[in-house]
């Protein structure tokens, strides 16, 4: 048993057993950051599911959830969705992976340059981390320059993590607090600089310092709020003034407010996109598109591997597609946002607290206004706690599935009302920790754009 803080019902008992085991035979517990215990109410929280269907999943103790992190955002249709899954199961049966090129990667292709308005050529990886890495080699590749001027997160990759040789480690602040470049080659430093988001004329001076050396400017567009008015656009001017290669990291953002991207929503195309998570719900893939110039210099440059032809992401990728258009996925998800936000604040006023379920429709969230701000991380612990114990796995903030239902979100009404009434009985009470079971949530490490 660890020493960490548990629930006395003993209700995620064989989650926290296995999780001891990790800790000893996986180095970091799991394979993705945000699946750590920490990230949730480590002692209430699930760790380990057995399985999962539409709009929930069974931890390995036998409690149902109502799922509103959905693999980090991966899963967009439902978990085992019945149309990809046969289309995949359909796959398998003519294998997953063929000696020969498949098909489907033209197919694929062809259906991206439809749907994502920057996609001319196509290349595919299976994650994003991978996909973004590409993407610079193409980059720097085809402008034969180094620097990559960037602002968001873009994965593990040494290219992008070697930014915090920038930092002095002991404050973390700058540029993605909490990760130190342990393990990346210090040659790198200097080659990967983060601007502020919503700042052009940060992204103006770094270009203009190192004019005729930037290879891309490397973004997330958005993530849960639309840019500033022009922003984008300065951008894409500045790239072009500067012979830089403008590249949006469609990553988290794509697929759910639109299928075309932030691209398609705000008009504002790059010359390159990378694409991964909600693209397959659930199959690994990702991908690298972008325009003629700026991605057929790739024919000349080393980028191969095996597995990148695997027929299951293809055909995920192309069934998952042609759901999110066949169930006019855009309108959905607006709906199923303004009906959490109107739930989810009527939960805030009847607990009688002061706060707003704000953010676009594709990822609304909770921020409650705390009397004092170092009390955040217990509230949001409290919070998630609370929404465990009663069958809700969520953050402070919702990604939903087309799967979520009119019943889901009433549901989740009820349960946020009862956990907001908890955090409210805790903040007067001034006592939260005799509320506290779980060990704080930690943050992982800053994005950079909200
Ligand atoms: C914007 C963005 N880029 C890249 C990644 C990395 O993708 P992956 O975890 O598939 O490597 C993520 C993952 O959260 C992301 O949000």
């Amino acid at each position: 048993m660890s020493e960490h803080k548990r629930n006395s019902d003993n209700r995620v008992e064989q989650s926290l057993a296995l999780y001891d085991r990790a800790g000893q035979l996986i180095p970091g517990w799991t394979q993705l950051i945000s699946r750590r215990a920490s990230q949730f109410a480590y002692g209430n929280s699930p760790i380990y599911a057995q399985r999962a269907k539409g709009s929930r999943f069974i931890d390995i103790d036998e409690n149902e959830y109502l799922d509103w992190v959905n693999a980090v955002g991966a899963i967009i249709l439902g978990h085992a969705d019945d149309v990809v899954d046969a289309a995949v199961i359909e796959q398998i049966g003519r294998s997953s992976l063929y000696t020969l090129n498949s098909p489907l990667e033209i197919e694929l292709a062809e259906l991206l340059n439809e749907v994502i308005p920057s996609s001319e050529m196509v290349r595919y990886t299976k994650s994003g981390g991978e996909a973004n890495a590409l993407a610079v080699r193409i980059a720097r590749g085809t402008t034969g320059r180094d620097i990559v001027l960037f602002t968001g997160y873009h994965g593990w990759h040494d290219w992008y993590q070697s930014a915090n040789y920038l930092v002095d480690p002991a404050s973390g602040e700058y540029p993605f607090a909490g990760i130190e470049p342990i393990g990346v080659p210090q040659a790198l430093a200097g080659t990967a600089l983060p601007f502020v988001y919503g700042d052009l004329q940060m992204l103006q001076m770094l270009l203009e310092q190192h004019a005729g050396k930037v290879a891309a400017i490397m973004m997330e567009p958005l993530r849960s709020e639309m840019p500033p008015p022009g922003y984008l656009e300065g951008v894409k001017q500045l790239a072009e003034m500067h012979g830089a290669i403008l590249i949006f990291d469609e990553v988290s953002c794509g697929w759910r407010m639109n299928i075309g991207g932030a691209q398609a929503e705000t008009g504002v195309i790059p010359d390159m996109t990378v694409l991964a998570k909600a693209m397959s719900n659930g199959y690994p893939m990702g991908a690298v598109v972008g325009s003629r110039a700026a991605m057929e210099p790739a024919k000349n440059m080393f980028i191969s591997s095996s597995y990148w032809s695997d027929n299951l992401g293809l055909v995920a990728t192309l069934t998952t597609i042609r759901e999110l258009q066949r169930r006019n996925s855009a309108q959905q998800f607006d709906a199923i946002g303004e009906a959490l936000r109107t739930t989810l604040n009527q939960s805030i006023a009847d607990a009688g607290l002061s706060g707003a379920c704000t953010g676009l429709s594709y990822t609304p969230a909770i921020s409650l206004d705390l009397p004092d701000e170092t009390l955040r991380p217990k509230v949001t612990t409290l919070f998630i706690q609370e929404m465990a114990r009663r069958g809700v796995h969520t953050y402070m903030g919702f990604k939903a599935t087309l799967a979520h239902s009119a019943g889901d979100i009433a549901l989740t009404g009820r349960i946020t009302t009862e956990a907001l009434q908890v955090v409210k009985r805790a903040l007067d009470s001034g006592d939260i920790d005799h509320y506290l079971e779980s060990d704080l949530k930690q943050e992982p490490f800053r994005r950079l754009v909200k």
